[in-house]
Formats: C-alpha cells, sequence, structure tokens
C-alpha cells in the first residue's frame, strides 16, 4: 500500500523524505518519488523499483529544500513506471501532490474539467493536481478545499505550491496518515516508524479533517473551517523497535520477538486470577444479550478468528460465525443489538474490515475490535478495543500479530466466562497459569537447535511446487495459517485441508511430489488424523508431523516430527502455528524470497 511522507522546517527536507520512505518499505511499493521546493521552484523527482533507485537519481541533481512531500507507491491505476509514480503535479508544475487511496470519479472530473489538457500518466491521482493548478487563484488553501469538494473516494492527499513555499496541506477520507508534531518543524506520514527519528508526539488525522503544516506548528480544520483542538499522542514504541535490530528480516526478528509479546499482551490484564481489560467492562447483562457473535476479518487475522469461535463457544456457548470482511457486507447479514461482531485486524486499517465494522454499527450491533495499532480507523470506530500490544510488525507476512490476536482471543474468551458465571475458579486459574507459561515454552522453538532442525526439514521443500497441510479442528485452523505464511513468501502452491476432507476429491492430487504437514496436536482427534496421514502415506507422500512433546507414536508412521512443548490442548495453537511460521521462513530463504516484502502483497490494505 503507498506511503506517504512529507516535511517543512529547518532542515534539508530530501534527506527526512527518503529515511521515512525506507521505514514505510514494509508497506509494500513499486516505484517512489519526491517533490521538493526551493526559491519557490518545484523539484520533482520518480523512479520505478526500489527506493535506491531514486536516491541514485537525485544524487547527482543535487536536490534541495527545506519542505517536501515524498511517496511509495503501490500500483492500482495505471502499472508501475516512472511516469505513474508520484508525486504528480499539473500541466505548469506548479502543485505537486501524492496520494494513498482511490479517486473514484477522476474519469468524471477529466471530462467535466480537465478538456484539452495534457497528462503524462495513466493515475487517478494526476487529475488532482490539474485541478489544484487549474482552480489555482492564489490562495492554496481554499483552492484545496474546493478540489476537495469535487472529488469521491477514499483517499490521503499531501500537497505543496511552489507560490506558497511556507505550508503543506493535507486531507483524508479513507486511507490512514499520521502528523509529527517537532520544533519548528512539522511532518506527515502514513504510519508513525516514518516519524520516530524526528518525533514522538502525533495527532492522528479523522476522516474530513484539513492539515496545514507550516514551520511553527500544525493547524487542523473541520468541514467547516473551525479550528480544531486535537489530542497529541506520545508514541513509545523505540526507533530500534521498528527497525531490524539485526536480524537479515524483520520477519524472523518478528518470530523471535513472541516470546516478550506474549507477556506485553498479557501485561496488567491478570489481576489476582481474573482477566481484566482497562479500557472496558461487560457485564453478565451485556453477554447474556448476544444471541450470536460474528467474527469478521480477512487473511491472517480471519484465520485467528477461527480459533477464536472454537474459543467463545467453548467457553461461554454463543454460536460464532467467523466471515470474512470482503464477503460480509454484501450477503446481509443478520446484524442486530442482540448480536456482537468482532473484527481482528492488526492494521486496524484493512478497508474490508472498516467497511465490515461499518455495516454492524449501521445494523444496531456493537463492535470489539481486536487491534494492534492504537488510534487506527477500526479501534477509534469500535465500541471496545482490545489491543495486541504486539509492537510494531514491519514483515508483510504476520506472526507475533497472528499468534497474539490469538491471546487475545483467549484472554477474552476467559474474561466472558467470568463475566458470566461459566467457569470454575480452578479451570479459570489453570487456564491462565498456562497461559502465563506461553512465553517460557515459546523460547523452546526458537533456540539455534531448534532452528537447525527446521532448516533441515525446510531443505526439503526446495524445489517443491504443491505443499498440502492437513489437521483437524483447532490443528486445521493453525493448518490454514501454515500454508497462507507458506505460500505468501515462499510462492509455493500450498493448501490446507481439514483432514478427513481429503479422500473427498483431493486426495487424487497427492503424489510423492506433494509433501504434506500434518498437525497432529489436538488429542480428541488424533486417532483419526493417524489415519489420514496413512492414506497420503499410502500415496507415497512425504509427511511431516507437528506432534506434543513425548509422542512417540507418530514417528513411525512419517518422515519427519517437530515437537512442541505440551501445554493445555485448548491453548496449543498458540504454539503449533511457531513451528509452521519457521518452516516457511527458511523454506523462502534456501528459495531467494523477498521474505519481508512479497511479490504483490502489502502490509495494509486500505483499498476494497
Ligand atoms: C498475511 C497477512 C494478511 C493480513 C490481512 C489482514 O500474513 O498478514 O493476510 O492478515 O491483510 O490485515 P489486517 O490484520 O491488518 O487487517
Amino acid at each position: 500500500m503507498c506511503g506517504i511522507v512529507g516535511y517543512i522546517g529547518k532542515q534539508d527536507a530530501v534527506n527526512i523524505l527518503i529515511d521515512g520512505l525506507r521505514k514505510l518499505e514494509y508497506r509494500g511499493y513499486d516505484s517512489s518519488g519526491i517533490a521538493v521546493i526551493h526559491d519557490k521552484h518545484l523539484t520533482v523527482e520518480k523512479a520505478v523499483g526500489k527506493l535506491t533507485n531514486l536516491e541514485e537519481k537525485i544524487a547527482p541533481l543535487a536536490v534541495k529544500g527545506n519542505i517536501g512531500i515524498g511517496h511509495t507507491r503501490w500500483a492500482t491505476h495505471g502499472k508501475p513506471s516512472d511516469a505513474n509514480a508520484h508525486p504528480h503535479t499539473g500541466e505548469k508544475g506548479q502543485m505537486a501532490v501524492v496520494h494513498n487511496g482511490i479517486i473514484e470519479n477522476y474519469l468524471y472530473l477529466k471530462e467535466t474539467y480537465l478538456a484539452g489538457e495534457h497528462f503524462t500518466s495513466e493515475t487517478d491521482t494526476e487529475i488532482v493536481a490539474h485541478l489544484l493548478e487549474k482552480f489555482y487563484d492564489g490562495d492554496f488553501e481554499q483552492t484545496v478545499i474546493k478540489v476537495l469538494d469535487l472529488i469521491e473516494g477514499a483517499y490521503a492527499l499531501v500537497m505543496v505550491c511552489a507560490d506558497e513555499p511556507d505550508k503543506i496541506i493535507a486531507c483524508r477520507k479513507g486511507s490512514p496518515m499520521v502528523l509529527g508534531v517537532g520544533e519548528g518543524e512539522s511532518f506527515i506520514a502514513s504510519d508513525v516508524p516514518a516519524l520516530l527519528a524526528y518525533t514522538r508526539k502525533c495527532i492522528y488525522i479523522e476522516p474530513g479533517e484539513l492539515c496545514i503544516l507550516t514551520q511553527e506548528g500544525i493547524e487542523i480544520k473541520n468541514h467547516q473551517g473551525e479550528v480544531l483542538a486535537k489530542e497529541i499522542h506520545t508514541i513509545d514504541w523505540s526507533a530500534e523497535a521498528a527497525e531490524k535490530g539485526g536480524y537479515e528480516h524483520f520477519m524472523l526478528k518478528e518470530i523471535e520477538e513472541q516470546p516478550a509479546a506474549f507477556q506485553r499482551a498479557m501485561a496488567g490484564r491478570i489481576k489476582n486470577g481474573r482477566v481484566k481489560f482497562d479500557d472496558f467492562t461487560l457485564t453478565k447483562e451485556d453477554i447474556a444479550k448476544w444471541r450470536k457473535i460474528y467474527i469478521v476479518a480477512c487473511g491472517t487475522a480471519y484465520h485467528a478468528g477461527l480459533v477464536g469461535k472454537t474459543i467463545i463457544e467453548k467457553m461461554v456457548r454463543i454460536p460464532v460465525e467467523v466471515e470474512i470482511a470482503s464477503e460480509f457486507r454484501y450477503r446481509n447479514p443478520m446484524l442486530d443489538e442482540e448480536t456482537l461482531v468482532i473484527v481482528i485486524s492488526q492494521s486496524g486499517e484493512t478497508a474490508d474490515t472498516v467497511a465490515a465494522l461499518q455495516e454492524a454499527h449501521d445494523n444496531g450491533s456493537k463492535v470489539l475490535a481486536i487491534t494492534n495499532v492504537v488510534g487506527s480507523a477500526i479501534a477509534r470506530a469500535a465500541d471496545y478495543v482490545v489491543y495486541l500490544w504486539a509492537g510494531p510488525e514491519i514483515s508483510v507476512a504476520s506472526t507475533k500479530a497472528y499468534t497474539t490476536m490469538l491471546l487475545a482471543q483467549y484472554l477474552f474468551g476467559i474474561y466472558l466466562a467470568q463475566q458470566m458465571e461459566m467457569i470454575t475458579a480452578e479451570a479459570e486459574n489453570d487456564l491462565l497459569a498456562q497461559l502465563q507459561q506461553l512465553p517460557v515454552e515459546t523460547e523452546k522453538m526458537l533456540t539455534a537447535a531448534y532452528q537447525s532442525q527446521i532448516q533441515q526439514i525446510a531443505a526439503n521443500y526446495e524445489k517443491v511446487n504443491d505443499v498440502f497441510f492437513i489437521g483437524r479442528g483447532l490443528d486445521w485452523a493453525i493448518a490454514l495459517e501454515g500454508s497462507l505464511k507458506l505460500k505468501e513468501i515462499s510462492y509455493i502452491h500450498a493448501e490446507a485441508y481439514a483432514a478427513g476432507e481429503l479422500k473427498h476429491g483431493t486426495l487424487a492430487l497427492v503424489t510423492t511430489e506433494t509433501p504434506v504437514i500434518a498437525l497432529c496436536v489436538q488429542e480428541a482427534t488424533y486417532d483419526k488424523t493417524a489415519s489420514n496421514i496413512k492414506e497420503v502415506k499410502a500415496r507415497d507422500a512425504r509427511v511431516l508431523a507437528i506432534i506434543n512433546e513425548g509422542d512417540t507414536e507418530t514417528a513411525k508412521f512419517v518422515d519427519d516430527v517437530l515437537a512442541i512443548p505440551r501445554i493445555n490442548n485448548f491453548l496449543s495453537p498458540i504454539l503449533a502455528v511457531v513451528p509452521l511460521q519457521l518452516i516457511s521462513y527458511y523454506t523462502a530463504k534456501i528459495r531467494g524470497c523477498d521474505i519481508d516484502q512479497p511479490r504483490n502483497l502489502a502490509k495494509s490494505v486500505t483499498v476494497e
């Protein structure tokens, strides 16, 4: 997803813009560009490919200035190219615009207001730059307001004007942006990591707000032009936390951060043998009102929701349906005041999940958000929020966010059961004690010896084209996540099946060429899964089984085993996914893939 950075102050804008864009690389991009103003002259430079291409291009030109905007583009309208990269300018090259999102009525605007003008790109963004220049009458702010009134869609726009080099103007409707408050300088970016090296004070921009950034400070106005008093948040993430910290890839760093993330996610929430959430309380009456719960999310977060269904149904016997957010609102879901909707989203900005939340609210349902990003759209709109406290996740492939999503749901499930008086003190204590063991148990799978065992197993997948994952119940939910991880970073086609389902068609594809990864952790279904493994072994598939420590049986009929620490079976998904994350990581590494930024993918998906 596109990344935006803007700077105005006394320092060299170019360095700050490039540095900020680098911090946003995790969002995925295919081209980049900057626009800088010096002596009322606007210079725009753009390059397709990695940021280093842009740096190489601008170095000999000695581009300078104390005000500028920058952008990393993830193509939506028009292929990745120098011409389509942002910033875009109008015909006179007087105004520059960077944009994240989609201008839905751009063709109408082009035909209605810009007939005869010459365009250099295929983008919807260029239309905005042309409109700005066309309507400019010496008042940049009023011109922006006029243009915003015309455009439709979900966007974040940041604009500069060569004739008014004392300000940057920004606004958003849909796509996230955050302002950085400095001393004698102001910043704007799509996400906090781009700001952290310069300031920890930030302001979240709400949809519809107009922001005017100057050296002296930032003014934020509502649609009526009234200046708003906005809260300034202090970010406590360290700059290092948002960077690689010595690891070759963010993904491995984030996998290894899981024990610390678990500790943070539980800290302060387990008190005197009870679960408590700081931000909300639900009474027995509140909970008893819900006749049904929907869990709505995308991708990895959806897989976390599949585990959440089992947790909640087991803990409080309320039926739970898990839905893919991009499908949810189009199928007229049965929502009302007696339904709770849980939305799960690491970024808190996923457009489909935001839309599902809105659908829930429109139909009178309360929404609980499980998210990692404080101040995100989803966190702000939800009625109740459970933060993951996983710390920033930079790698496109989600790991610690996924496991903390599971942990958050276990805590929430236990909380519901205690509020409903549906769990004995003994059972609650046992579950909480075991949850608190998770950091230590997870560490056991992060040792050099364990990872070297995984590296050896991963070598088996270097040349394969297809892998099947199988499991039953909670093991199946984990298999789904394992297969998504493998396909997204190693580009191997992987599919997860409920183990018993394989023989209803897919078994026809199982041969010596299709390795199978079998989850054999859930004891209640162990025997059945073992039979399914024998079915694939009979077709000569190479089988890796994920087993519980102490299981000596499975190794007798599979090729490889990886043991996870033994824990209450109900909680084991949190541990069982860790070897799958590592297998994906090491397989992708052997295959030479771009692990942190897999092709075609973006970290934050803010288009529907
Ligand atoms: C895969 C992955 C994605 C996200 C999905 C939803 O590793 O990370 O499948 O889970 O795009 O993103 P969030 O959780 O930000 O809503």
